[in-house]
């Protein structure tokens, strides 16, 4: 019995020995080892394997093996005016990805002033980055699942905001992404439609340098994509200009949540 309790404590202090160590980073800037996106911070939390040699990139890029290079997704362009429909195969971006690649499948946002199918307009959620950040976020892929292992913490974090109730961090879980900020579409595709009142791609962030054009991704023979990195930065690096926000969450986002800095960068609602 006695043994136990001093085990108990010695996990106990190592553990918050190795929260000190790795400072709160959390996702306002600073980098991502002891941020919200390194994995060795959330399972200590959480429960789950830990990764043997600590190792922050490893959840999610190996520098072999890596899963499904050069896999082709086809997505329909819907023909307009009694033109046939047409097929554009684009290749899915896989960074040396080390985690079981998500093949989509999820409801996409539409509503009836956003709908680039019906528009003959390029939509697939999950081109670019997205499908990555869906290796977790879709509330079934255990965080820990990385390598060709099999873990269980699927991630349901620990927003203190707690705005919609529990499993909220699982984006991809109720209503697929129907539910969620529209991604998978090429920003210039609608921007240059005057109804949508956005901003020129070379536009920057509010309050930084980086431009929009930079935060959209090129996928060949289609275009440059919005998708999840349009407005987060998974490695919680410089492009991170949440910087304080009062409720102590940064989300990676690439411009303040004060008076929706982030949504007024893209969206001119004054025009
Ligand atoms: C939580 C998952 C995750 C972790 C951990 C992670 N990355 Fe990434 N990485 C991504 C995603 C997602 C992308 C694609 C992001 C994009 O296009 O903006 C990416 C892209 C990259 C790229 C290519 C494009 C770019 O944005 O530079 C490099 C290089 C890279 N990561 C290196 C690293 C290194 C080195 C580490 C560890 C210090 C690391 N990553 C940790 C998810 C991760
Ligand atoms: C390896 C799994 C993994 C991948 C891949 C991943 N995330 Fe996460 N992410 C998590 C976990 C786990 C948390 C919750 C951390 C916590 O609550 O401590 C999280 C938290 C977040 C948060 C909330 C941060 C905060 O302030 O609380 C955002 C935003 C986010 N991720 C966006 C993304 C985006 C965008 C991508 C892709 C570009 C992505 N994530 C890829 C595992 C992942
Ligand atoms: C248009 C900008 C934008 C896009 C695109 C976007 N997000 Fe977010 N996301 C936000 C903002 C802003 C927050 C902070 C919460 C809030 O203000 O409601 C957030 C919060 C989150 C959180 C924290 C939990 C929560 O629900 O609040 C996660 C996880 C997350 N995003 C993942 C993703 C993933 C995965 C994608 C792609 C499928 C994505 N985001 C696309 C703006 C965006
Ligand atoms: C990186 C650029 C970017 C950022 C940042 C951004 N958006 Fe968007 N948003 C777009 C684009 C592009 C569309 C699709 C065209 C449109 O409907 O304006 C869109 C679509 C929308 C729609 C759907 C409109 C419809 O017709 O159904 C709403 C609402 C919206 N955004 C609100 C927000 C809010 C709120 C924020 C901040 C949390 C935000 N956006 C941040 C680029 C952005």
């Amino acid at each position: 019995m006695k043994k136990q309790i001093i085990t108990l404590v010695a996990v106990a202090s190592i553990a918050a020995g190795y929260t000190m160590a790795y400072a709160a980073a959390g996702s306002n800037g600073g980098g991502i080892v002891g941020s919200k996106h390194d994995m060795n911070v959330f399972l200590t939390t959480n429960g789950g394997v830990k990764d043997t040699d600590t190792r922050t990139c490893a959840y999610c890029h190996t520098p072999h093996h890596a899963a499904a290079p050069g896999q082709t997704v086809d997505v329909t362009l819907v023909g307009l005016n009694g033109n046939p429909d047409t097929t554009v195969t684009y290749e899915a971006y896989t960074p040396l990805w080390s985690r079981t690649l998500q093949n989509g499948g999820y409801a996409q946002y539409v509503s009836a002033s956003f709908n680039p199918t019906v528009d003959g307009k390029f939509y697939d959620p999950m081109a670019g980055p997205s499908r990555l950040c869906m290796s977790c976020h879709d509330g079934n892929i255990a965080v820990d699942s990385y390598y060709g292992k099999t873990g269980t913490v699927t991630q349901l974090g620990d927003d203190q905001m707690n705005y919609f109730g529990s499993n909220h961090f699982a984006i991809g879980l109720n209503s697929g992404l129907g539910n969620d900020h529209p991604v998978g579409f090429v920003y210039n595709d609608m921007q240059s439609d005057a109804k949508y009142e956005l901003k020129a791609s070379t536009e920057t962030f509010a309050g930084g340098t980086k431009t929009i054009d930079s935060a959209m991704t090129q996928v060949d023979g289609v275009g440059k994509i919005m998708s999840c990195a349009s407005c987060h930065d998974v490695h919680n690096g410089p492009a991170v200009l949440n910087k304080n926000p009062a409720s102590g969450r940064g989300y990676f986002l690439l411009a303040s949540q004060t008076d929706s800095a982030l949504c007024l960068s893209c969206h001119d609602k004054n025009k």
